[in-house]
Formats: structure tokens, sequence, C-alpha cells
């Protein structure tokens, strides 16, 4: 697992060895730290799991990785992710972000490893004319260097799945996750200040942050406010199992797919703090800024592709996954 040390690469790697697969967690350790390795480490019990650190932009690495462990699928988790940093520097985003996937594919093409999972984004259909989206919904000009990484990177690894008969991929499109592990031991650990919603919830709750702005109400939504389609973290991790089984298992319909990784539910900006404010009985101080140049208004899944196809389903309720966000928030603040 390429970029396992983070957010996202931790949940998964919870999961995976809660299924009973043996992963390897690679990471150049550029936007975390070991925080949510160790968290994984205590979670499963397991000691033992093995932690490299290198960059998958070196391709003398990479092919190092794969020439001495027997790797039966990847999934690609690392690069960069600020959006707004992508913009003021697109060639760091599309140095990293291409060059460490083509790594990817490559050493895994070369070594028999035939099971390719990228780690995309709803982001790459931009803003879409209808609601909700499905993996057909036709993709948008990214309006960002960072979402055009995403898209360029599905277009690399559906080329490339076409073209070496011996690989096939993935591509897995998150909507926007959110929450934290229920036993507060791995989460999300922004550096600096927070460019996302709930990480920005929780840190104003917590005092670190004196107040969230709410960026625009005037939104041609129910509320004013933008619309999202929040997905529990731990319920998306679980989407990589079934998608990292239906791989090694033959059971792909075709040599490259996509899945919307979603609940199907909007909420609102506003909802989600009202939600936050109920499932934890903290007030949050908050006040309506401008719109934030580059938002969508409204997105949200249709997932019943992934439901039918990979058999998986968001389950977790909403109070649940922000009750799981604040107890992570305080578990960082208790510095254990
Ligand atoms: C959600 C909503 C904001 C912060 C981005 C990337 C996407 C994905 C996830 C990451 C918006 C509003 C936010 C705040 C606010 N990639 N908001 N006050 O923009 O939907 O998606 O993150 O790796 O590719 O684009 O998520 O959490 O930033 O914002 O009002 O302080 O919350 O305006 O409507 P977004 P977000």
């Amino acid at each position: 697992m390429s970029g396992g040390a983070g957010f996202i690469g931790s949940h998964v790697t919870v999961e995976l060895i809660e299924a009973g697969y043996d992963v390897i967690v690679a990471d150049n350790l550029s936007n975390c730290d070991m925080t949510c390795f160790n968290g994984v480490k205590k979670i499963t019990g397991r000691e033992d799991i093995p932690f490299v650190k290198m960059d998958f932009c070196n391709p003398v690495a990479t092919e190092l990785l794969f020439d001495s462990n027997q790797i039966d699928a990847v999934i690609h988790f690392s690069g960069y992710k600020a959006v707004g940093e992508s913009v003021m520097d697109p060639l760091k985003y599309y140095k990293n972000n291409l060059e460490s996937f083509i790594n990817v594919i490559e050493s895994a093409r070369d070594h028999g490893c035939s099971n390719i999972l990228f780690s995309s984004s709803a982001t790459v259909y931009g803003e879409p004319d209808v609601l909700p989206v499905t993996e057909n919904t036709p993709r948008q000009p990214a309006t960002s260097p960072y979402g055009n990484t995403k898209q360029m990177c599905e277009d690399i690894l559906r080329d490339s799945v076409k073209a070496y008969s011996n690989i096939r991929g993935i591509a897995l499109r998150y909507f926007n996750p959110i929450g934290a592990h229920p036993s507060a031991l791995i989460g999300e650990l922004p550096r600096g200040v927070p460019n996302n919603l709930v990480p920005f919830i929780t840190q104003t709750a917590i005092g670190k942050r004196e107040c969230l702005s709410v960026f625009g109400d005037d939104y041609p939504t129910p509320d004013g406010t933008c619309q999202r389609d929040f997905i529990d973290i731990v319920d998306l991790a679980k989407a990589h199992v079934f998608a990292v089984r239906r791989m090694l298992e033959g059971k792909m319909k075709d040599e490259y797919e996509i899945f919307n990784i979603g609940t199907g539910k909007p909420l609102s900006v506003m909802e989600l703090i009202k939600g936050f404010e109920k499932a934890n009985g903290v007030k949050l101080n908050y006040k309506i800024a401008p719109r934030r140049p580059g938002d969508v208004t409204a997105i949200w899944a249709d997932p019943s592709l992934a439901n039918k196809e990979l058999g998986w389903k968001a389950e977790r309720d909403i109070e649940e996954t922000l009750a799981a966000a604040w107890a992570w928030e305080k578990h960082i603040a208790s510095g254990e």
C-alpha cells in the first residue's frame, strides 16, 4: 500500500488486516507521521505489520519493494492533496502524483502484481448538471491541478490495463471522507490550518481555532449552504476490502472498473454543523463568510453500482461518525 500511513491508508490497513490479508505499508511520511501507523498496530494487536519508509517517485526504490516482496495487489494512496496549494505550485503536484503512480504501475506490471487499486475522488465530476452522479456522469474539466492529477491518474490506469494484458485496475471515487476509527486511535491529522470542514469543526470545538467560517449561505440549495456526500472513513475503508477481493478472486467484469464510494445522501454544511453539535452536546462558534472560490454547489453519489457489484454499502450513521471525529480530536488533545 503506497501512502499507507495517512488518514485513509491507516483505516484501510485495519480493515484489510481484520479481513485476513497481509499488508505492507509504505509511505515517505511527507504529510503525516507515525501516529496513525502506531494506532493501526494497537487496534489490530499486530506489532509485526511491515512498514517501509520510501518515496514512490523513486523508481529504483519502487522496483526494490516489488522485487523483495510477493505482492498480489497494490493500493495507491500516495499523493499531495491540497487543492489550493496545487494551484500555487502545479508542477509539485503533477510531478509527485503522476510520477509515483507511473512507477507503481510499471513495477506492478513487471513483477506479476496484477491488481491495482487507485484512490480517486469525486472531484473528477466537477460541478455536475444532474444529481446524484453515477460513474457514467461525464467528468468535467478539472478546476485545480490536484483534481487534474486525479483525472490523469484514472486515465493512466485505464490506458495501462488496456495495453498490458497482465494487469487490471479499479478506481474508487471517494466523496467526502470524514470521521475516525471508533477506537479513537487513528483519524485525520491535518498539518497547519485544516482545509476540510470536519477537522476545522473539531479543532474549533476543542478551542484550537476561534471560529468556524461557513463559506457561503447563498447557494441555490435548501438552506443556502453547499451540499456534500459525507462518507464515514470506516465505511470507506471497508469498500477497499471488497474491491481488493473482487480483483483477487477474478470477479471483475472489465479490466478497468470505477466505483463511486459515497452514501447517496446529501448533507449541507449547516446540517453537518448542527449534526455535530447534537451528536456531541457541544456548541460550535461559527459565522457566515464569503463563498470559497472553486467550491461546487452540491454533489452526492449514486452508489448503487458499488452496492450491487462490490456488495458494499455505507452503514454508519452520521451521528456515530461525528462522535468518532470528536473522540479522535479529544484523543489528540490528550497527548496520549
Ligand atoms: C466541504 C464543504 C466548503 C471548510 C475537498 C477536495 C476533494 C477531497 C476532499 C481530498 C464546502 C465548506 C469547508 C470550512 C466551510 N479531496 N467548508 N468551512 O471541498 O468538498 O472537497 O476535500 O483530498 O477533492 O476538493 O471538502 O471539507 O473542504 O469542504 O464552510 O472551514 O464545507 O465550502 O462546501 P470539498 P471540504
